[in-house]
């Protein structure tokens, strides 16, 4: 199975990318610029020498990606992330899609959860993505720690979507990587729910001082 992190050059799609490829799985960096995919994907794979892996990383421009994989993930600021999805749309039919999308504002010193009228940054990238099989997760990630190899974490990743055989799909992706446990956490119309728990994350960060905190459900 081929996996794209799509915008794959941040945080959360180094994550991804390093642990998917530890793996086994081929991975594909995306990003807007060609040049920036490959240089991602160079560091990426010196990131998996170290960690005693191959190089399994490619990178190439965000349509390319697209194109190419089995499973595309968003991981793009979600103020950005839907019109690429429309840009990408024809690319990705029947294809699983995953958004990690977090719809957030600023207000003062803390942070909102800022949905879409639509419900959820989930239920709007499906609303675009019509012919694509959308799953939610990964939002309650902390992607600055989840970059870095040699934290230990024990974190649950809440899933959501309505096509129950690709939620099985990214469950089971989820539960090979050390450390996350996903949970089923029901249709997508939920996702509003778990995406809405990444702002109160941050502002509990920020009022008590710890840094990158995540989510355990016990
Ligand atoms: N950061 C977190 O802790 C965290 C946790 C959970 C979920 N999330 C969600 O995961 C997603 C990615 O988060 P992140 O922190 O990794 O993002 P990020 O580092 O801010 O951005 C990731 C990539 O998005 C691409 N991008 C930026 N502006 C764009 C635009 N106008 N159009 C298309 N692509 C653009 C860039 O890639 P190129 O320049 O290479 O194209 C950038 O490297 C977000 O939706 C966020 O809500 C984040």
């Amino acid at each position: 199975m081929r996996i794209a992190l799509l915008g794959g050059t941040g945080n959360l799609g180094m994550g991804l990318a390093v642990r998917f490829a530890q793996i086994g799985y081929e991975v594909i960096v995306g990003s807007r610029k060609f040049e920036k995919a490959q240089e991602r994907a160079v560091k990426y794979n010196e990131v998996l020498k170290k960690l005693g892996g191959n190089s399994r990383v490619i990178g190439l421009q965000n349509e390319d990606a697209a194109k190419k994989a089995d499973v595309s993930v968003f991981t793009i600021p979600w103020r950005h992330a839907f019109s690429t999805a429309e840009r990408l749309k024809d690319l990705l039919t029947d294809k699983i899609v995953v958004s990690p999308l977090v719809p957030m504002e600023r207000m003062g010193d803390f942070f909102i959860y800022a949905p879409p009228p639509e419900g959820s940054a989930a239920e709007k990238l499906a609303e675009i993505l019509k012919k694509s099989r959308i799953v939610s997760a990964f939002h309650n990630i902390p992607a600055a720690r989840f970059a870095k190899f040699d934290e230990k974490f024990e974190l649950d990743v809440a899933v959501c979507g309505d096509d129950e055989e690709a939620k099985k799909v990214v469950i089971g992706l989820i539960n090979q990587i050390e450390g996350l446990r996903a949970l089923d956490a029901g249709s997508l119309a939920v996702s509003r729910m778990v995406e809405s728990i990444t702002p109160l994350l941050i502002n509990l960060a920020i009022k008590s001082g710890s840094k990158d905190l995540g989510v355990r459900f016990v």
